[in-house]
């Protein structure tokens, strides 16, 4: 049985068609009957289905040709790699897709060097073939000599089409190994992804490596929690129970747990009666990147959120959080996402899977700031910030990015990446053999480094925009630089608003304040005084603007021209307003604040 199983993750830059190919998988091992079928069918989350992406690992098991495929499709979003390296974590092999129009990707390489990393059997592939604007060979040669494939190794698909599904299928059998473990061994199944189901408690996909599991008395290892699962089984189309989960399977595993935090990724589920001995490694801990912090709108839905991401915990173990309160947004969460689309996506999936909208601070990296005790503290929010005469220096992440691009548009990615406090390292051309097709051949890869904090900010969008979409980006963080970061207060009528502040690099402090002050212009209502609105940056003004008294014609209910009545009702008027303006503290409404923390 074992020597019929084959484990693969589908692996590829995004958009290059691993949910279509694997749509296609689904169908020609009849796994998903014609009726049934639906574009992008593992794509079973709303917000994947409607943008297009995914963002979750999805299993899949088939039958064909006498064997056991076990499929798990994968993201190819940068934000959401930590899932391509719990995917690969359950396979022996990885179908590479690369799209015949685009060519290898940033995300083509670094799925490569994680499979590789995992010591996977890759099976190279070039898919999207019925395209008009495909080059396959130029494509396949771009192949051959970035990663040492060999030309007769390299299948041509179109998950569109359906063309060459079957000889993958075949080739999948043929190249990538059966599972190593030994039956007789005491159970390891790794735990690679979970979620809560109300009724059956935590639900975890395993991948058993030793062993076999039925519905025996069970054991976690690293949190030392026995339990008795109520359900197991495998993921077909959905989900089908079984008796058991033999060694090399992929399947799911109802807990009946309902304390989630004794089921975590990556840990270890052997028998309660004959524990292994050797749990199995596990995952590293993804590092978040990028750090907010997370509010219910409706303070009075504390409870809710914490439930909330709790469980989103579980589905999403690069999402971490810890409880912080707010004197003005209440009790909230500061939470760390490995990037800004990841921070998008927990929002809406919060909102829309747990019925808790929120409201977000603008995402911050972390800096580190020494101090004159030279003791080092890392910070992330303005109300952390020590007194500047207190700091001896701020550093921040560094990154090395690696830009994919055609040739043409090196002269604009350049710009956007100085713009940016990108420092130029150096540009490769690769893949470039003047026999094959031009437009694959003509690629070309530029090193930079720069701050984490400028990669997160506009960078992307706009390598994106300056390419028309053809430039791809990967980064990694290399380590920690000095930076002049400054704590740029909000004053309303002279008296600071702290939930106001932002950290801002020195520089950058004129043109934000400027932002800020104009946009509190707009949103504040008027008061009985005229309200100055100005940022600072230690005492000094960087930016205001002044917010005008709200106006009462106080003179409405005189008839006639009695000009020194006039007079002594405006006077006391203004003698009024200045009284105000004296004690007057602006009340900043909640939707203010909302609209305001995620300028
Ligand atoms: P992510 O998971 O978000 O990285 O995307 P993906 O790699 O799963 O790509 P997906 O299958 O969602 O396809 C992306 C787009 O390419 C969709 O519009 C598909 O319809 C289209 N597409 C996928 N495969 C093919 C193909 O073989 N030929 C053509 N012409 N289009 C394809």
């Amino acid at each position: 049985m074992q020597k019929r199983i084959r484990n693969f993750s589908i692996i590829a830059h995004i958009d290059h068609g691993k949910s279509t190919l694997a749509d296609r998988m689904l169908q020609i091992t009849d796994t998903v009957s014609a009726r049934e079928m639906r574009d992008q069918y593992l794509d079973k989350i709303d917000i994947e289905r409607e943008r297009g992406i995914t963002i979750k690992l999805q299993p899949a098991r088939m039958e064909y040709q006498d064997h056991i495929l076990n499929l798990i499709d994968t993201p190819g979003h940068i934000d959401f790699g930590y899932e391509v390296s719990r995917a690969l974590a359950a396979c022996e092999g990885a179908i590479l897709l690369v799209d015949a129009s685009q060519g290898i990707e940033a995300q083509t390489l670094a799925n490569v060097y994680k499979a590789q990393a995992a010591d996977l059997t890759i099976i190279p592939v070039v898919n999207k073939i019925d395209l008009n604007t495909a080059h396959p060979e130029a494509v396949a040669l771009d192949l051959h000599q970035t990663f040492g494939f060999s030309q007769d190794e390299i299948i041509f698909t179109s998950g569109k089409s359906g063309a060459g599904i079957e000889q993958l299928l075949q080739t999948v059998i043929d190249r990538i190994p059966s599972p190593q473990g030994t039956t007789n061994a005491p159970l390891r199944a790794l735990i690679f992804d979970s979620y809560y189901d109300q009724h059956k408690g935590v639900v975890a996909y395993i991948r058993v490596v030793d062993g076999r599991i039925d519905p025996t008395d069970l054991y976690l290892m690293n949190t030392q929690t026995p339990f008795t699962p109520i359900e197991l089984g495998f993921l077909g189309a959905t989900q089908y129970s079984s008796p058991l989960i033999n060694t090399g399977e992929v399947g799911y595993l109802a807990t009946g747990l309902k304390d989630i935090n004794q089921v975590r990724v990556g840990d270890t589920v052997t028998l309660m009666d004959n524990k292994t001995a050797q749990p199995l490694p596990g995952y590293q801990e993804p590092k978040p990147m990028v750090f907010a912090n997370l509010f219910p709108e409706d303070a009075g839905q504390a409870r809710e959120l914490r439930e909330a991401v709790e469980q989103y915990n579980l589905m999403d173990a690069a999402f971490s959080f810890e409880p912080i309160k707010s004197q003005i947004l209440g009790s909230g969460f500061r939470c760390g996402f490995l990037g800004l689309l990841h921070v998008d996506i927990v929002q809406e999936r919060i909102d829309r899977e747990f019925n808790v909208p929120t409201q977000i601070t603008t995402p911050n990296v972390r800096y580190q700031v020494t101090r004159n005790d030279s003791t080092t503290v890392p910070i992330q929010s303005p109300v952390e910030m020590p007194a500047p005469n207190h700091i001896q220096e701020i550093t921040e992440p560094w990154c090395q990015v690696l830009l994919y691009t055609q040739q043409e548009y090196i002269g604009p990615l350049l710009k956007v990446s100085e713009d940016h406090r990108g420092i130029y390292k150096n540009m490769e051309y690769f893949g470039l053999d003047q026999t094959a097709d031009a437009a694959i051949t003509s690629r070309v890869r530029i090193t930079y480094e720069m701050p984490l904090s400028e990669v997160i900010s506009k960078y992307f969008d706009q390598i994106k925009s300056v390419s028309s979409g053809y430039a791809s980006l990967d980064y990694k963080i290399i380590d920690q630089r000095p930076v002049d970061l400054v704590r740029l207060d909000v004053l309303l009528n002279q008296e600071a608003y702290p939930a106001l502040a932002r950290l801002v690099i020195r520089n950058d402090a004129p043109i934000i304040g400027k932002r800020i002050v104009n946009k509190l212009k707009d949103l504040l209502p008027r008061q009985q005084f005229k309200v100055p609105i100005q940022a600072v940056v230690g005492g000094k003004v960087v930016a205001r603007a002044d917010l005008p008294a709200m106006r009462k014609d106080v003179t409405a209910k005189l008839y006639g021209g009695d000009r020194t009545r006039k007079d002594k009702l405006l006077k006391k008027q203004a003698a009024g307003k200045k009284r105000l303006q004296e004690s007057g503290k602006v009340n900043i409404p909640p939707q203010v604040y909302q609209k305001m923390i995620s300028l």
